[in-house]
């Protein structure tokens, strides 16, 4: 079989695999630490560089129009399991405030921190901010990292200025569709959905949330 052929058939069966993905029930709590495991590994071994690849890019160009569509001008963001800081890098903003849990990729993003720009070592679920509201909140491929997404999401609700929006970008997987859902049901309003599938055939979809309703608490 000559290798053309053969790449051909092994990218059917990638885009195969891909497309049914987020049908295939997985325990989610068995799925999400296998995430947070793979992620720690990466960042041990440099194998999240990739982010900075046009295959990844286009999620933060997205994020970054939605910023300046629905917020424009310099807003304050704040970018929840930020990792080591791209989408700051990619920003206008007044105010920017990056939180990670992983120490790694915080170390690297406070090379970048000034007075308008900071970025915080903390999980999600500790993290409450000081004096200050946000235009702004992310999660971006990082809702399904978090236990207990929902109720993460809901703290962060009350961190947001009036008016704020909440981004959420996820891969297509069956926790990701999971937690789709259930993001339906807790009285925000969706402002738009774009879908962004890449070359390998991963999908990934931005969501853009404002609050339908006061927020909780
Ligand atoms: C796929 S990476 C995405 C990083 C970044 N948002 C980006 O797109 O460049 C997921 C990130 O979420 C972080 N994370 C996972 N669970 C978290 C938690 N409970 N609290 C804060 N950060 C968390 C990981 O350390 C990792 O940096």
């Amino acid at each position: 079989m000559n290798t053309r052929l053969l790449a051909t058939i092994q990218r059917a069966l990638v885009r195969t695999g891909v497309e049914l993905m987020p049908f295939i029930p997985l325990p989610a709590e068995w799925y999400r630490k296998l995430l947070v495991r793979d992620s720690e590994k990466r960042y041990a071994t440099g194998r999240w560089e990739y982010f900075r690849d046009i295959t990844e890019s286009y999620r933060y160009s997205i994020i970054r129009g939605c910023c300046e569509y629905y917020k424009p001008g310099s807003p304050t963001i704040l970018d929840v399991g930020c990792g080591e800081g791209v989408l700051q890098e990619r920003c206008s903003y007044s105010r920017y405030v990056g939180i990670d849990m992983n120490s790694t990729a915080i170390g690297r993003a406070k090379a970048r921190e000034d007075s308008k720009t900071e970025f915080i070592l903390s999980s999600a679920r500790d993290y409450t901010p000081k004096d200050v509201v946000f235009d702004v909140i992310v999660f971006n491929e990082s809702l399904y990292y978090i236990q207990n997404p929902i109720d993460v999401l809901q703290q962060y609700r009350s961190y947001l200025a009036s008016e704020g929006i909440v981004i959420v970008c996820m891969f297509q997987t069956y926790l990701a569709r999971r937690i789709w859902k259930e993001l339906h049901r807790i009285g925000l309003t969706e402002l738009s959905y774009v879908k962004i599938v890449n070359e390998p055939g991963f999908a990934a979809i931005v969501r853009v949330y404002g609050e339908s309703r006061p927020p909780p608490g």
